[in-house]
């Protein structure tokens, strides 16, 4: 602990609670904000979390703190996160769960954020020190559920490129609601929503790691002797993509949180270069 730690009359100026702590998104948020010396709002004192205890991979210098819980459990949220949460000045959602339907991820990643926020905020009865809420989003705001089976035919998105204020979709989407969960402590609380399409990052504990995927499957092909099948389809082969490196991401997404006023914003967050999915299949495939 540093000395303004042993002080509760000075405690540390930037405390990051990040929750995801061990996905693409977190891991290089945590980096950024304990190594990264020309990073605003430091020296942070982080609290990195995830369910599960850190992977042999996990460098230990990236977080103060390392918690485990289980978000959707409010016993264990509390119980892990009380300790700590009068400290807490910015809370980094990194985070996300993908289920079989749009309205359980509806009700499960509301559910995560509530029980966060009510430790963090209503538990200490206007002594909470946070400041700022950083939400890492995506791009589904503006293409709608596309993963749900029942919705499949029937979503009719935004045409790209994305603008941040276009109106929703008319149909259910947890960015949408989590985004409102977060409105509803503001402006006591301010928040960002940083929207981005496909992530590339290091993690192997991601839900969605699109690189990591394509390499591993394309080297599995390589040694079974396999064609590599191209396993998405027609629309995203034929059109352009974009993709954010999770390092370049997490540096904007703090600028956003640490600025001296942090104010409410929606930002397509994308550090982007735009390709067609051949030329990253070849890239790939000649980089294996
Ligand atoms: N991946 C992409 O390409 C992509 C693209 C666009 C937008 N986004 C958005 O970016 C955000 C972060 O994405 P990501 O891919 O970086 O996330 P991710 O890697 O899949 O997040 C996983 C992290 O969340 C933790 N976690 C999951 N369930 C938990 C629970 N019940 N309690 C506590 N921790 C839990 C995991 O810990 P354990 O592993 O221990 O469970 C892990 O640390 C999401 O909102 C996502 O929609 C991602």
């Amino acid at each position: 602990m540093g000395k303004q730690d042993e002080n509760p009359k000075h405690p540390s100026s930037s405390v990051a609670l990040i929750i995801g702590v061990t996905g693409m998104a977190g891991l290089s948020l945590a980096e950024a904000l304990k190594n990264n010396p020309t990073i605003s709002g430091g020296p942070w004192k982080v609290y990195g979390t995830a369910r599960r205890p850190p992977p042999s991979w996990f460098p230990s210098s990236h977080v103060d703190h390392y918690i485990t819980f289980d978000a959707l459990d409010s016993t264990d949220t509390t119980q892990k996160l009380s300790s700590i949460s009068q400290e807490v000045t910015h809370l980094f959602w990194v985070m996300f769960q993908r289920l079989k339907s749009e309205e359980i991820n509806i009700s499960n990643n509301s559910t995560m954020f509530k029980n966060v926020m009510s430790v963090v905020v209503d538990s200490n009865k206007g002594r909470s020190r946070l400041r700022h809420v950083t939400l890492l989003m995506g791009t589904k705001h503006y293409m709608g559920p596309v993963f749900d089976p029942s919705l499949v035919g029937q979503l009719i998105g935004h045409d790209p490129p994305f603008k941040e204020d276009s109106l929703r979709l008319p149909f259910p989407n947890f960015y949408y609601a989590v985004e409102d969960i977060a409105a509803s402590y503001s402006p006591a609380v301010t928040y960002s929503v940083h929207r981005s399409s496909i992530i590339i990052g290091a993690s192997s504990r991601s839900l969605n790691n699109s690189l990591l995927t394509l390499a591993v499957y394309a080297t599995i092909c390589r040694h079974q002797g396999l064609p590599f099948r191209y396993l998405g389809n027609k629309y995203t082969w034929e059109h352009f993509c974009d993709m954010s490196d999770s390092r370049v991401l997490e540096s904007n997404n703090n600028g956003q949180a640490t600025t001296d006023r942090p104010r409410t914003k929606h930002l397509n967050g994308t550090k982007r270069r735009c390709f067609y999915m051949e030329e990253l299949v070849e890239t790939v495939v000649r980089n294996l």
